[in-house]
């Protein structure tokens, strides 16, 4: 059973939000701070909650899952001091779609791993799934990068925006997160 993971936004927590704004969709409240929680689901006085759980890739090939394993860097850099929180939902049009076809859109029309990978090792992201677990978003996106990187990592941002894949996002938040080296 992999562990869920909690995003709280509150006045606590590690990660200051620098900005939050809705990309499609309704918003989530202006919050100060996000505290990330492992395995606990229920966080005293946040303001929301959202929730995810690692699972397993649904569209990689054997190449591309090597790729992607031998140029990813960690979580939890010492210069990653920059973070985003961008959570997703797709339309049922996506989720009606066979798996070959959401495969079609998600990488041959959208490139979407092939335009990713460009940007590794510098951004290091892990995806939390909460559609099975009943949550208002089906993705919750994590990334990791060093402030040298916040412009490289707003033109990835912009690319995958202008993609097919992304006809498919009825909802999204994209919050920018800081916090204090070390
Ligand atoms: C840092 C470069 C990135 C790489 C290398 C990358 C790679 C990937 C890969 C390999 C998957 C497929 C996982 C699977 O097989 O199930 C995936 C899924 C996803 N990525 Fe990215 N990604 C990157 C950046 C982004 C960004 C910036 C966003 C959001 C703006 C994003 C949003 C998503 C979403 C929502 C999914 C789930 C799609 C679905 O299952 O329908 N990714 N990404």
């Amino acid at each position: 059973v992999s562990t869920i993971t909690t995003f709280a936004g509150s006045d606590v927590g590690v990660w200051e939000v620098v900005r939050l704004e809705p990309v499609a969709g309704e918003s989530l409240e202006s919050i100060a701070r996000l505290e990330v929680i492992e395995g606990i689901d229920r966080v005293d006085g946040a303001r929301w909650t959202l929730r995810g759980v690692p699972s397993y890739e649904r569209y990689v090939t054997r190449v591309e899952q090597r790729n992607l394993i031998a140029s990813s860097p960690p979580l939890g850099r010492p210069e990653a001091t920059r973070a985003a929180l961008i959570p997703i939902r797709k339309s049922s049009g996506w989720w009606d779609l066979p798996q070959d076809e959401r495969r079609e859109i998600f990488e041959r029309r959208s490139h979407h791993i092939a335009t990713g990978f460009k940007y590794l090792p510098a951004v290091a992201r892990r995806l939390y799934h909460g559609r099975d677990l009943g949550e208002p978003f089906d993705f919750l996106t994590w990334f990791e990068y060093a402030p040298g990187d916040e412009d490289r990592f707003e033109e990835l941002v912009l690319t995958l925006r202008a993609t097919p894949e992304w006809a498919y996002v009825e909802r999204e938040v994209d919050i920018r997160l800081s916090r204090e080296p070390g």
